[in-house]
């Protein structure tokens, strides 16, 4: 693969950089806001501003901000395993980009599924570095190709959130360059994107962001990647080190440990100005693809809007062709003809549309699963709310809560300064508020008034969230005066995971609730290497999300599945939505457990015990353990669907889409049975002791137990017999051709996959291509996989380079390897 032409670079960036003095240069190269940077006059560089994320175009602010679309989260795109899909929706993120005047967007995620317990793979592709690298390298065209820059985050070796400032990824050189570094690589050399984000995590003893061997050796030196490597905000510890460690920038901005710091290390000869010239450099020639240089971009004027019909059409279809069909008993799915339907479950009502985080958007809808299926099904339909799904209560939902200036969804918000002066008096949509961080107030918040009349009376949840002393009233009687201090181990973790304190209280439709918080200044707390990072200061000075609960008080889980059961025996069909939410899914902490929260495994097994034909759908991105899979007719896998979730699984359930996604992850059978599993570092260390034989590469070398379904597998609505299959070719990457055939009654797509086993007995299996084909009922179809040749090497720690695999293994046709159909025998 060549990487497409590149933005011409029309300025001299070095003769621009020659006219700037130092003090000037090492001020650009760090941010100037949380997602901005500094502009200069001087040389037509004007102020470039970024934005999170993957799946959708925050803006920038970190809450709050105006409402963009919600895509569907990026397993669930990838489960399409289309570089077509992807390359769709780089295009669709650069329209939402250029709507918000953003430059450069913070993504893709391209690190790997090593444990299911990540807590952010719902952010990232998948556990197999090819389909990352292809699938990310469509994504960077598509986006580039409207000039809006891309970044390829986090490099590297970041496959976990436990500790994430302060660990230490312990790779083996062999698997970096086979396995972790290899999504960048093809990336790199297939769409050269304009950024890349340094991680926070040290990479065999060094930190990310000052990683002389990964970023300046490997990826601007082998590589020859000429774009911006930027920090993961907050993560640079350092001046000289990461200067010299490769690092272009540090976000965000404005402090942080270069200025002038950075400026007396290049005074004292500690770091040449040449680096920082190369620096300045590469951010200029970034400037310069996404027209902040010179002659500036013009931005459209004519954007879609996210809840426009076209980007809604297009939300839809992208979040039903990654559904994943994992058992189909007697073909109950696509459900069709006539008879009543009975929903359950939490996630039925309350959808799961987006994981937490940095990934997480201010959508202008979510469609529910129950909104999507009354659309389909009419007055068929019953819907039954399940148990109980969270363990940590929730900011209020805006329909909790009425402003009482404004009578509108939401809540009044005041920030008052320490001298008492309401610096900002406004209504928020959102029952959640940061302080401290993107806010454009004149000066610190010191106390943050928040009140809202309730909608709904009867026993409530009442409480707040956010650190610093609260004190909470209702009608003008207080209920609560409390101390919350921050929690976590990690300030990643303390800022996206705030305290929460609750209590349940009898109130009438309409009290009206107030919450006065004062900002209380802790002592930072240093990390567990004894080092303090600028995101614990900024939490200790009460930097954070503080948020209003307001929520029902749930109902026993007894009465609640004993209604399940009541609505589904009476029903022809029992639909049950189950999954996990933001509290697994989510930044800055990892699963302990894949059991699904709450009792929804008891409500499942009841249903299927009392409902003539039981549905399951799983509302999650990764892996969870079905100990009732053999109980029910069908599971339909449909990620974190994004904004049009609701429509997207009416359409996958109906058969008006086919749900065409194939897993991108192995599912193991239990805790603990996968060839990589904890996530809790030793002293500080996680060792990746797994090597290459990451996800199914472990599982087919016997290092686990076999797993419940194998990354590849996905039944559709097709059903599939492999004809024939040969190698076609000679060369390093030989062409596999295969027929195939759709016996179904149905039109359907067959993902064909090709994974080599060498012949090498330390080298793991591995996916080395695949072709998507679309197959009309009854018709069969030749299909051409040609096998990258980046996954037919292998890496050579003692002469440091790439060597070939020995001659001879296997070619492996396969629809995941647990169902292999072809194997062809290599000379
Ligand atoms: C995340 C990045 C994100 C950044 C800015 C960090 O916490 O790790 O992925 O881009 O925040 O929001």
């Amino acid at each position: 693969m060549t990487a497409p032409a590149d933005h011409p670079d029309q300025t001299d960036v070095t003769d621009l950089v020659g006219r700037l003095d130092l003090a000037t240069k090492v001020r650009l190269l760090t941010g100037a806001t949380s997602f901005t940077l500094h502009g200069e006059d001087s040389i037509g560089l004007a102020p470039m501003a970024f934005s999170d994320g993957p799946t959708g175009v925050r803006g920038l602010k970190f809450t709050g901000g105006d409402h963009v679309a919600l895509f569907p989260n990026a397993t669930l795109l990838a489960s399409a395993w289309s570089e077509d899909t992807a390359h769709e929706v780089g295009e669709m993120l650069a329209e939402e980009a250029e709507r918000q005047q953003i430059h450069v967007v913070l993504g893709p995620t391209i690190n790997l599924h090593r444990s299911p317990l990540g807590g952010r793979l719902f952010e990232a592709y998948s556990e197999d570095p090819l389909l990352t690298g292809r699938l990310a390298a469509a994504y960077v065209r598509g986006m580039q190709a409207k000039d809006i820059g891309a970044c390829l985050k986090h490099l590297v070796a970041n496959e976990s959130e436990t500790l994430r400032n302060y660990m230490n990824s312990v790779v083996s050189e062999e698997a970096l360059r086979e396995v972790y570094l290899l999504p960048f690589e093809i990336a790199v050399e297939d769409s050269n994107p304009w950024s890349i984000m340094a991680a926070y995590n040290d990479v065999n003893g060094v930190a990310a962001t000052e990683q002389d061997h990964v970023n300046n050796e490997v990826v601007k030196g082998e590589w020859g990647w000429t774009g911006l490597l930027m920090s993961d905000w907050f993560a640079t510890k350092t001046s000289a080190p990461a200067a010299l460690g490769g690092l272009d920038l540090v976000m965000p901005g404005p402090d942080g440990p270069w200025g002038e710091a950075l400026v007396r290390d290049v005074e004292s000869g500690a770091v040449p100005e040449s680096v920082i010239d190369e620096h300045v450099c590469r951010l200029l020639r970034l400037a310069e693809r996404v027209g902040a240089l010179g002659a500036h971009r013009s931005w459209p004027t004519d954007s879609t809007a996210p809840d426009a019909p076209v980007r809604r059409g297009q939300l839809r279809r992208l979040a039903t062709d990654g559904m994943v069909v994992l058992r189909n008993e007697g073909g109950v799915l696509p459900l069709t003809g006539e008879g009543t339907v009975a929903l359950v479950g939490r996630h039925a009502l309350e959808t799961v549309c987006m994981g937490g985080g940095s990934a997480q958007v201010n959508p202008p809808y979510e469609v529910s699963i129950a909104e999507g299926l009354r659309a389909a099904l009419g007055n068929r339909l019953t819907v039954v709310d399940g148990v109980e799904v969270r363990e940590r209560a929730l900011p209020a939902p805006a329909t909790a809560i009425r402003d009482p200036f404004t009578g509108e969804p939401g809540l009044h918000v005041e920030h008052v300064d320490a001298a008492g002066v309401v610096m900002l008096a406004e209504h928020s949509p959102e029952s959640q508020v940061t302080t401290g961080w993107d806010d454009s107030l004149p000066r610190p918040t010191q106390q943050l008034r928040l009140s809202a009349l309730l909608a709904a009376g009867g026993p409530v949840r009442l409480g707040c969230s956010g650190t610093g002393r609260w004190q909470i009233s209702l009608d003008g009687t207080e209920v609560a005066s409390v101390d919350l201090a921050p929690e976590g181990a990690d300030p990643g973790e303390s800022m996206l995971k705030p305290p929460v304190w609750t209590t349940d209280v009898e109130a009438a439709q309409g009290s009206l609730v107030e919450a006065v918080l004062t900002i209380v200044r802790s002592e930072p707390k240093p990390g567990p290497d004894g080092t303090l990072s600028t995101l614990s200061d900024a939490i200790a000075s009460g930097m954070g999300i503080k948020a209003l609960v307001v929520a029902p008080v749930p109902a026993p889980a007894d009465r609640t599945i004993a209604a399940a059961v009541e609505a589904v025996r009476s029903a022809d069909l029992a639909i049950v939505a189950v999954g996990l939410t933001p509290e697994q899914e989510t930044e800055a902490t990892d699963k302990s457990t894949l059991a699904l929260p709450g009792q929804q495994d008891e409500l499942v097994h009841a249903v299927a015990a009392a409902a003539a034909r039981t549905v399951v759908v799983v509302n999650s991105a990764t892996p969870v353990l079905m100990p009732w899979a053999d109980e029910v007719d069908a599971i339909l896998v449909v990620g974190l669907p994004g904004q049009e979730g609701g429509h997207a699984v009416a359409d996958a359930l109906l058969g008006i889409r086919e749900p065409t996604g194939r897993l991108v992850t192995s599912w193991p059978t239990a805790d603990g049975a996968a060839p990589a599993w904890d996530v809790e570092p030793r002293d500080l260390r996680l060792e990746y002791t797994d090597g290459t034989f990451i996800g199914y590469r472990g599982f087919h070398a016997g290092h686990a137990p076999a797993p419940a379904h194998w990354l590849g597998a996905g039944e559709g609505y097709g059903s599939w017999a492999y004809e024939s299959a040969e190698v076609v070719g000679s060369g390093p990457a030989p062409t596999v051709r295969v027929r195939v055939r759709n016996t179904a009654a149905r039109d359907s797509r067959e993902v064909v996959q090709v994974y080599l086993q060498p012949a090498d007995q330390d080298q793991p299996v591995r996916l080395v291509g695949w072709t998507g084909v679309q197959v009309a009922a009854g018709e069969s179809a030749e299909v051409e996989v040609p096998t990258d040749a980046r996954l037919w090497r292998r890496w050579d720690t003692e002469a440091a380079g790439w060597g070939t695999l020995n001659p001879g293994g296997s070619l492996l046709v396969a629809r995941g390897l647990g169902d292999v159909r072809a194997t062809l025998a290599l000379d």
